[in-house]
């Protein structure tokens, strides 16, 4: 049975075996083609890659000679430099040694921004101008803001006048009155004026305008002509008027002392609740003289300008004086009583309307002989549209003109550009009204 069997299994072993070789070879022959392949594509890799370096190469090279033809330049205007004929504009020459950002300054470049002038007149560069050129140029390039005599258009800055008024609770600070060194009006100028068009005044014409300027400020005489040379003589007027700050020396040491948190005072009284102080209503709203005064002081924007003189904000016991006074009256002293609370009314008026002997045009036209004076009448005024067609019109200032205009100016002369919201109470329009009587023309 054995015998028969192995008869029977031999053959399919070896039939098995055979079909195993013949599978190998088959496997052994996909090998070697799939090689063969992959290494053509390797081959066709290598070739592109050798191109795209080629090309890589190529345009390496066509870099560096423009380099080398931009460095050639950049030496060459170097070289020009040196022999004295400078063109800032072109690019900076290359420093050996350095990170390679940026070089040291030239001469020039210093030169272009070391531009102050110091109180001594150090920094200053060689020049002169005298009053009567320094008319002209300043007719030309600052009269249209400041005003043919420096006095300002509109609310542009005055740049004239205000000696007297230094003590005042709203100085008039011009750089006649106020600025303590020349220089800096020569520095401020010759920086950032005309306005807009900075940096494009002479030096000579900058000298020209400031000798004018000080004479527009009454500081020197016509034949004036100002220089390099007699800068650091000039004395100005207010040139005492500032301290050195020694606050660090004289005061800081009592801060520091320790502060005192208990028991510091003997007895606490209560005089006066903030509510009746300053007026707030208890129940909150708008018509506090808090809120009324602070949207006064807001500068407005008109066609002129910004208000940079916003009206000044009265205190309301300076108001409450004006209303007091008008409500007494009846007693012998009315008019001057009234005259007095008319005169403390003008304050708010007088940082932009001058009035009294020599009173000048500011911010607002002069209000000398104003009752029964044509509306924007006054000379030289440029008054806005409104204004000028209220002249045309031939209307005049009686009372009952100024009492509409003054308790709302926006409203009965819509479009006028005094920046100002108005009166609110009569007895200070009837008590200005009294004080403006009293300056005939
Ligand atoms: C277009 C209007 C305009 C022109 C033109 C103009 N300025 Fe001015 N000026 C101004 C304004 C606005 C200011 C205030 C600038 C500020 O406060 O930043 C000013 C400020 C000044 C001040 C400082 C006043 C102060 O007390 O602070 C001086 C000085 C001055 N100008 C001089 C001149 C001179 C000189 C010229 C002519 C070369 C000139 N300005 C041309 C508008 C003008
Ligand atoms: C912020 C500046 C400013 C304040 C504050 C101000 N005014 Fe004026 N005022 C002007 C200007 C500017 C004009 C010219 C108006 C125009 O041309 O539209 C003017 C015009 C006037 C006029 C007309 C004058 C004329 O010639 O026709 C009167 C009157 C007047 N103001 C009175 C007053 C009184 C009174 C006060 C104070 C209660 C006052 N103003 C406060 C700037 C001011």
């Amino acid at each position: 049975m054995s015998k028969s069997l192995s008869h029977l299994f031999l053959p399919a072993f070896g039939g098995t075996a055979l079909i195993f070789a013949v599978a190998i070879s088959f496997a052994n022959r996909d090998y070697g083609q799939g090689r063969i392949a992959a290494l053509e594509t390797r081959i066709d890799q290598v070739e592109a890659h050798e191109a795209t370096a080629r090309q890589v190469a190529e345009a390496e090279a066509v870099r560096a000679a423009d380099l080398e033809l931009k460095i050639a330049e950049v030496q060459a205007a170097a070289s020009a430099r040196v022999a004295g004929t400078a063109d800032l504009t072109t690019p900076a020459p290359l420093v050996e040694g350095t990170y390679g950002i940026g070089r040291p300054a030239l001469a020039e470049e210093i030169a272009a921004w070391d531009v102050d002038i110091l109180p001594d007149g150090r920094g200053l560069p060689a020049g002169s101008g005298d009053v009567w050129t320094g008319e002209e140029v300043f007719a030309e390039r600052c009269a249209s803001c400041h005003g043919d005599f420096a006095e300002g258009v509109g609310n542009w800055p005055v740049l004239a006048g205000g000696f007297d008024t230094l003590g005042d609770k709203d100085p008039v600070k011009t750089v006649g009155s106020y600025w303590p060194h020349l220089s800096t009006a020569w520095d401020y100028i010759s920086r950032s004026m005309p306005f807009g068009e900075a940096g494009t005044l002479t030096a000579d014409e900058t000298y020209a305008i400031v000798a004018y300027i000080l004479y527009s400020n009454d500081l020197v005489d016509d034949d004036f002509e100002l220089s390099k040379e007699n800068f650091a003589d000039f004395e100005m007027y207010n040139m005492e008027g500032f301290v050195i700050d020694d606050r660090p020396d004289a005061e800081y040491a009592q801060w520091r002392a320790e502060p005192c948190m208990e028991g510091c005072k003997d007895a606490v009284e209560v005089t006066m609740r903030t509510v009746f102080l300053v007026e707030t209503p208890a129940e909150g709203g708008s018509n506090s003289v808090m809120n009324h005064s602070a949207a006064e002081a807001l500068p407005s924007f008109t066609a002129d300008g910004p208000s940079f003189i916003p009206a000044a904000a009265v205190s309301p016991d300076e108001e409450a004086d004006a209303s007091s006074a008008t409500d007494s009256a009846g007693s012998a002293d009315d008019a001057a009583i009234l005259f007095a609370a008319g005169e403390k009314v003008f304050k708010r008026c007088s940082a932009c309307h001058k009035v009294g002997e020599g009173a000048r045009n500011g911010s607002g036209p002069h209000l000398n002989g104003l009752l029964g004076r044509t509306m924007g009448s006054v000379d030289g005024f440029r008054y806005s549209g409104v204004f000028t067609a209220a002249m045309d019109e031939g209307r005049v200032w009686d009372e009952a003109a100024l009492a509409e205009f003054l308790a709302n100016p926006k409203s009965y002369m819509a479009g006028t550009k005094m920046a100002f919201s108005g009166l609110r109470k009569e007895a200070d329009v009837t008590a200005v009204t009294e004080y403006l009587r009293s300056f005939v023309e």
